[in-house]
């Protein structure tokens, strides 16, 4: 059952850039046999963002409810499900491996069906997979419901709007409030294949929180590609995120626009006592040619002055942010413009990417491409001084005694991880369970992680 919100952000801290809880069920479900006898079994393979593990999480449902047994492995599969990325080149690369290993199982008879789901199901390039590897059924991200009328369940209808709860019973779970984008960023695929920007009423998403947290979910991380951008009538992102904080004892969300990031919302971070102080606000460049170039709506000056305010409301929190390196027509002037903007706003961890032409974007037929060898070494360069300070950012928490959430039980090593209320991932020696929490002091940190002592009690 839940249980009262942890009054307790005192010690806030920095992250390392972990990614949001994740909660993959591993259990069988009990299917019933097949007309053959055998039990009908399936596997979900998951890459990509949050928005894939959630979906993934509604596929999940889908299939058990037809009566199948999930399973882990490929070969131990009658149906496979590749929930797929399709925002850089080497998520496809990865996909067409996964493809190949499948066809192989598939001419054994070891695996029956393969379904591609997810952003490159989306994309036009699925037909040519579709083609040259033999896929049973390609969907969208638009289209996930069909997977149930494959499986054998009677049709359902779904509009872009996902009503459909993810993981409820879990400690932890995911709540899109919007799906889709309404930028145009030069790079980005995502427009694209998931779609212009539609949002979930308000009514909605805090009646699916309640639902939540009655059945035991104790972190609740909204989701959407610009969740800053929510909007109902006069109502902001900043409204809906205070009434779920009233609703969840630990909330998050990712991921934001530094555009429609407004002042009051970081506020908010700071002051309720249930959201995580961390901020994940992608800036893509330092240069504000490049920003120009990009589409990307805001100036560095902007960018800085709402770090500005965030490190003042959230003196103790965490920043992380996502940065491409080569995108056509950089120079080594906006390259250094990056490097100084990393330096400035002393991020606690960032997600560095070479620039990746996505076929259909504007980018793609940009003049100006930037060599491998170029972009390689300012790939380097900006991962080299965001580690740095995270690694000296981290180690300024050694020797505090943090409040630890626990999101991860503990593997072979006897250690936990953890999250404290600044959203830094710790790792933590207990058996405490996943969605409880610890106190114990920080010993050590490194440039993404810290290290703490045996917790003194478990608190909860
Ligand atoms: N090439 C490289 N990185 C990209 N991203 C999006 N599209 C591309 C691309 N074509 C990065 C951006 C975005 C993150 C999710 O992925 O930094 O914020
Ligand atoms: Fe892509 Fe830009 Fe939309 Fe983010 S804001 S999803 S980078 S188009």
């Amino acid at each position: 059952m839940s249980s009262a919100p942890i009054r307790n952000k005192s010690n806030k801290t920095s992250d390392a850039g972990g990614t949001a809880p994740i909660l993959l069920s591993k259990k069988l479900s009990r299917a019933p046999s097949s007309a053959r006898g055998e039990l009908k079994t399936a596997c979900i393979r998951t890459f990509g963002c949050q928005m894939n593990v959630h979906d993934s999480d509604r596929m999940r449902r889908m299939i058990r409810d037809a009566g199948y047994a999930e399973v882990q492995r490929y070969e131990d599969a009658d149906l496979v499900v590749l929930n797929t990325c399709y925002i850089r080149e080497n998520a496809v690369d990865r996909v067409r491996g996964h493809l190949g290993e499948l066809g192989r199982l598939k001419k054994e008879g070891r695996v029956k069906k393969v379904a591609l789901a997810g952003c490159l199901g989306a994309a036009e390039e699925a037909k040519d997979l579709e083609r040259a590897y033999g896929i049973d059924l390609v969907l969208g991200t638009h289209n996930t419901y069909e997977l149930a009328e494959f499986v054998g369940l009677p049709g359902m209808q779904e509009t872009h709007t996902p009503n459909l709860p993810g993981t409820e019973g879990g400690h932890s779970a995911f709540v899109t409030i919007m799906t889709g984008c309404n930028y145009k960023c030069s790079y980005c695929v995502v427009p694209t294949v998931r779609g212009r920007m539609v949002c979930r009423p308000m009514e909605n998403v805090v009646e699916e929180v309640r639902r939540l947290v009655i059945s035991g979910t104790r972190y609740v991380t909204l989701l959407g590609q610009t969740v800053d951008a929510w909007r109902e009538s006069s109502k902001r992102f900043c409204d809906l995120l205070e009434r779920v904080a009233e609703e969840a004892p630990r909330v998050w969300f990712t991921t934001s626009h530094p555009s429609n990031m407004e002042d009051r919302t970081l506020r908010l971070i700071g002051e309720k006592d249930t959201i995580v102080g961390r901020l994940h606000l992608p800036v893509q460049s330092g240069s504000d040619r490049m920003l120009k170039l990009m589409h990307r709506g805001y100036r560095s000056g902007r960018y800085r002055r709402k770090i500005e305010v965030f490190r003042e409301a959230v003196p103790d929190g965490s920043l992380s942010t996502d940065i491409i390196v080569g995108h056509p027509g950089e120079t080594e002037e906006d390259h250094e413009e990056t490097l100084r903007l990393v330096e400035d706003c002393s991020f606690d961890a960032a997600y560095v990417f070479k620039f990746s032409p996505r076929q259909g974007t504007e980018a793609a037929n940009l003049p100006g491409a930037v060599p491998e060898d170029v972009a390689q070494r300012r790939f380097l360069e900006v991962l080299r001084a965001i580690e740095q300070n995270a690694f000296s950012r981290n180690r300024r928490k050694i020797g505090s005694v943090e409040e630890i959430y626990i999101r991860h039980g503990h593997t072979g090593d006897g250690k936990a991880v953890g999250e404290t209320w600044s959203g830094h991932a710790v790792h933590v020696p207990t058996d405490a369970k996943p969605g409880s929490y610890v106190t114990a002091k920080i010993e050590s940190a490194g440039p993404h992680v810290l290290y703490a002592a045996e917790p003194a009690k478990p608190l909860r």
